[in-house]
């Protein structure tokens, strides 16, 4: 049931298929950190290694990212004695939560999911099969990833715009399950954190893995010289006054510095400081907030042992508080019940059938016929006028079919949202 909590949760999951690099520690672990230090917020961190498998078939590159990952968390100040710290595989009602979503989860929706489209789409280009090289796993992923998250009851899920779809999708899901069996599942809210920068990569995109542009956060000071000195620059000499704007550089030296010091560095651009000069003081500018972290970053992985001891111990401490009990509550309430016991009633169930959305057609006072969606009081969509029952039917079934489009010939009801309407339908399609 989801009760009333004292503090708000926070949830996040990184998965495990890479190094960490400097666009992650901005973007992520440095405001997550900070974030995890308020009194306020009850944190929940994990490492999704399960999530790593759609990506990665490469079992030691798993192992060793995973081992990375949490060595760099701790190193950048993470305290597992104040938030949830731990690894996804190690909770096993995290899959056993996603089946009972698996069964709830609409599959229009998951076909509409950004990353499984994408390979389709990829593949239909190619003129090939659609889905071929496509996994179950790709297409599951929002499914496990829900799991991950109304397993905790997480209220707030910061995230890159990349994964607000997936968000969407876990609070469509939650839904769904407490439509059919009581009010289970808090439904989070995707946190974009505006003020947190995207670091470039030495080529100017996006730093990314996946661009082969990063910066390893932990990378040994000569092979940080090395990867600074790479970073695409004009060819503007030294003495030549030189553009802020667009310059990763300075994006880069920014994400570092102080207020003042990006001043100092604005006035060096101008007054043609020559990029050898303004790579050296990046350099220094990572170098001294880095170093120390580097330094426990090393001590850590020298003994993988005691983080592999804290990750088992903070998801056994979950499992024990939250994890367990809330599985055993969830398999009642979907009937993996004692069967000595005597089945209770479904109300949930009745009641759920009883709400769920309909379309009421009916004939205006011109002879004309209409129709509505309705959802209890609300009006979701009021039809133009049809010139026979027939057309009106027709236009019913086709929003049944294929989902919400916005035409002439339907509008939104006061205060509607295409996606109310759209839950509405896919509620609607059980
Ligand atoms: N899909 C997320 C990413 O690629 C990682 C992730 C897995 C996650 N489970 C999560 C993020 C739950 C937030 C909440 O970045």
């Amino acid at each position: 049931m989801a009760t009333s909590k004292p503090r708000t949760r926070v949830l996040t999951g990184i998965t495990t298929s890479g190094t960490p690099h400097l666009g992650n520690y901005v973007g992520a672990i440095r405001p997550a950190v900070a974030a995890s230090r308020d009194p306020a917020v009850e944190s929940f961190y994990f490492l999704a290694d399960y999530h790593a498998l759609v990506k990665v078939t490469d079992p030691a590159r798993v192992q060793r990212s995973t081992l990375e990952i949490a060595a760099a968390w701790l190193a950048c100040g993470l305290d597992p004695d104040s938030v949830w710290f731990y690894r996804q595989s190690d909770i096993p009602e995290i899959p056993e939560l996603a089946w009972l979503l698996t069964c709830v989860a609409g599959k229009g929706l998951l076909n509409r999911a950004h990353a499984y489209k994408a390979a389709v789409d990829r593949n239909r280009e190619q003129g090939g099969d659609e889905d071929a090289g496509v996994t179950a796993g790709l297409f599951m992923y929002p499914v496990l990833m829900a799991a991950d998250i109304l397993l905790f009851d997480a209220d707030r899920v910061p995230v890159g715009r990349d994964q607000v779809q997936h968000i969407e999708m876990a609070r469509d899901f939650g839904q769904r399950f407490n439509h059919l069996y009581g009010p289970h599942f808090t439904l989070p809210e995707a946190a974009i954190e505006a003020h947190v920068a995207t670091l470039p990569g030495l080529d100017g995109r996006k730093m990314s893995k996946s661009y082969d542009n990063v910066i390893p956060l932990f990378a040994p000071p000569a092979q940080l010289r090395r990867l600074v000195a790479s970073i695409v620059t004009d060819s503007r000499g030294p003495g030549e006054p030189k553009d802020t704007e667009g310059s990763s550089l300075f994006e880069i030296y920014q994400a570092f510095a102080s207020q003042e010091e990006t001043a100092a560095m604005r006035e060096a651009y101008a007054a043609g400081i020559g990029w050898g000069d303004a790579k050296a003081k990046l350099v220094e500018r990572i170098d001294a907030e880095v170093a120390p972290l580097r330094e426990r970053y090393e001590a850590l992985m020298a003994h993988p042992a005691r983080i592999e001891e804290q990750l088992r111990d903070g998801a056994a401490r979950l499992r024990e508080r939250h994890a367990i009990p809330r599985l055993r509550a969830l398999r009642e309430a979907v009937g993996l019940r004692d069967l000595s016991v005597a089945p209770a009633g479904s109300p949930g169930a009745a009641a759920a059938r009883a709400a769920l959305p309909a379309f009421k057609q009916y004939r205006d006072e011109d002879g004309r016929f209409r129709f509505k969606l309705v959802d209890g009081d609300r009006v979701l969509l009021q039809s133009a006028a049809f010139e026979s029952p027939r057309t009106a039917g027709q236009r019913i079934a086709a929003l049944r079919s294929d989902g919400f489009a916005a035409g002439d010939d339907v509008a939104l009801g006061d205060g509607v949202a295409e996606a109310d309407v759209r839950e509405a339908l896919e509620r609607l399609a059980g």
